[in-house]
């Protein structure tokens, strides 16, 4: 384990066992649709790499990227950075993000997607902190639950720190005190 890190809240294997049944059942739901997987950069490629091995429906890839975050609180300020590289048009969108946290993010990116003409726009997310969503976002495949604490790995990062670790753990608080 990483010294920064407290403790271990999801291994690899766990994810891994999470992606192939989350794959699974996107799969189903949307077998015979144009699906594009919308990775919100930069944390949810290692999630996005993952699960999309365990989906079997064919699938296209587009990324955004969309900061909101300073440190270790959120801001609320959201700016779009790179925008979406193929047109939305008549497309089954779902966004892949890392950590729904307070939702502000997401609760901007929706409408957005949406008001480009998408056939339909929903999430997967690999953490969801329920204690934290202050917006009225759901998402549609959620991996794991995780408590109101600093998480980081599998994408996660403090400071742009931790993302390459293959566990999701959580950040010890004198490394961000
Ligand atoms: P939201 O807009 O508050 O839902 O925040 C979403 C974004 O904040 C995520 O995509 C992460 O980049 C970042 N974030 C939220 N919580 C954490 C955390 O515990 N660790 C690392 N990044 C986080």
């Amino acid at each position: 384990m990483h010294k920064d890190c407290k403790e271990i809240l999801v291994t690899g294997e766990q994810i891994t066992k999470r992606c192939q049944e989350l794959g699974a059942q996107i799969s189903k739901d949307y077998e015979g649709k144009e699906v594009i997987l919308v990775g919100l950069l930069k944390g949810s490629v290692p999630f996005l790499a993952e699960l999309s091995k365990y989906i079997t429906i064919d699938v296209y890839f587009d990324y955004m990227d969309v900061s909101s975050y300073d440190g270790a609180t959120s801001t609320g300020n959201i700016v779009v950075e790179t925008d979406l590289k193929q047109s939305v048009r008549g497309k089954h969108i779902l966004i892949v993000e890392d950590i729904l946290d307070t939702g502000r993010t997401l609760a901007t990116i929706v409408p957005y997607i949406r008001e480009r003409g998408a056939a339909s726009v929903e999430i997967v997310t690999m953490l969801f902190k329920p204690e934290r969503l202050e917006r009225s976002i759901e998402a549609k495949y959620i991996g794991f639950n995780v408590p109101n604490a600093f998480v980081i790995g599998f994408g996660l990062d403090y400071d742009q720190k931790y993302r390459n670790l293959p566990y999701v753990g959580i950040l010890k608080e004198e490394c961000y005190q």
